[in-house]
């Protein structure tokens, strides 16, 4: 072959490699799939890939391709990932975040890249003021506390006691309580903070059941639910007059069934419950359990789900561009019906507005399941 030829052979290799880098979109998922909050990776990535799964991979006449990295829930390697992700892979968002201090972690690296990154799981309310290029699909803490706070103060409770994960959300959801019982005319008389590694729930039960208060008010990360709720369980907290209340983390999807009878009864207020009474949650949950050997679906697993949905409805808006700062734009305002029920994107904020429901753990088919009873609508991050 002449050199001229050759030339021209290698010129249509490259051109042709390059057009269809063109046509693909690649999308970093950064999710803990090993290490203590691995619950948390697996539904994220379980339920990003179910949306592909039913909605193929096509938006705007591009392919959208998922990075998927794990972070092993340790912040410095979520650091290290984003930026790998957006400087070797040229990502055009990044998505997951299975805690707190994760999404923190990448606030700097996105803002000064303008690559937006989407928040799947992290609740603690101040995480997207930190960077103009978050958006969240998940939750606030405050936001998923204030129902159940106020079914308290209905509900007869002038006493309660707070005990959380002493890091953000923890310490957002225990604020969120007290504000509104206390605004109710309740007190809270203690508020307890248990480490958010290797937690050792035995003293903080005691202390709260030698207490007495009319309630008990508990968060943890989903993950650690199923190690809180034995304990709770086990020293007949919920037998002992004392009402246990609780966001929905408490008595998460994935591991409801594993918590027995012991937490029948249980009232928590959440955005996402398995059991919602929607077309479309019924087909998530059943194409979710098809995909992944029978597991439930929780309120991470329908993140996922969402965060996916949300980064496609931005391109098609943007017909396929996706230069950060119009990327970014794209998402504000954006609204769907998801699993959990109608959600949108506050355009000031950049956060979610959510229904939040109150529920009651029952016995349904049996199975045990968040009964939802009472819906907040529309609800923002009360700040
Ligand atoms: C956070 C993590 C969770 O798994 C959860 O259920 C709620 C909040 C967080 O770290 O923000």
């Amino acid at each position: 072959m002449s050199m001229v030829r050759t030339g021209v052979a290698v010129a249509a290799m490259m051109w042709a490699g390059l057009s269809q880098a063109q046509d693909v979109i690649k999308i970093g998922v950064i999710a803990p799939l090993t290490g203590p909050q691995a619950a948390s990776g697996q539904q994220i990535v379980a339920g990003a890939k179910l949306y592909q799964a039913l909605n193929g991979t096509k938006v705007g006449g591009k392919t959208i391709e998922l990075v998927i990295k794990d972070d092993t829930g340790v912040a410095d390697i979520t650091r290290r990932l984003a930026q790998e992700l957006i400087v070797n892979e040229k990502v055009a968002a990044i998505t997951g975040f299975g805690l707190t201090p994760l999404a923190l972690a990448v606030g700097p690296v996105i803002t000064q890249a303008k690559v937006p990154a989407v928040i799947m799981v992290a609740g603690t309310s101040m995480i997207v003021g930190t960077s103009p290029y978050f958006v969240r699909i998940s939750f606030t803490l405050p936001q998923n506390t204030a129902p159940v706070a106020q079914w308290a103060v209905e509900n007869n409770v002038k006493t309660a006691v707070t005990l959380v994960s002493d890091y953000g959300p923890g310490l957002d959801a225990a604020g969120a309580f007290k504000k509104r019982l206390e605004a109710g005319g309740g007190k809270v008389t203690e508020e307890l903070k248990a480490p958010l590694a290797d937690p050792d729930f035995a003293p903080f039960l005691q202390r709260a059941k030698d207490l007495k208060p009319d309630a008990l008010f508990l968060f943890v990360p989903a993950p650690t639910a199923g190690a809180l709720m034995k304990q709770v369980v086990d020293r007949g907290l919920p037998q002992s007059g004392i009402k246990v209340v609780g966001t929905g983390d408490v008595t998460d999807d994935d591991q409801l069934n594993g918590m027995g009878d012991g937490v029948l009864g249980m009232i928590t207020s959440y955005n996402y419950s398995a059991s919602h009474d929607s077309a479309e949650n019924r087909k998530f949950v059943a194409e979710f359990k098809k995909a992944n050997a029978n597991r439930r679906p929780n309120v991470i697993g329908v993140g996922g789900y969402d965060g996916i949905h949300a980064i496609y409805a931005a391109i098609a808006k943007n017909n396929g561009n996706t230069e950060g700062p119009k990327l970014i734009e794209a998402f504000k305002g954006l609204s769907w019906t998801s699993p959990r029920g109608p959600v949108s994107i506050d355009p000031e904020t950049r956060d979610i507005v959510q229904n939040v429901y109150v529920r009651k753990v029952e016995r349904k088919d049996g199975e045990l399941y968040n009964m939802e009873f009472k819906t907040y609508e529309n609800q923002k991050d009360p700040k």
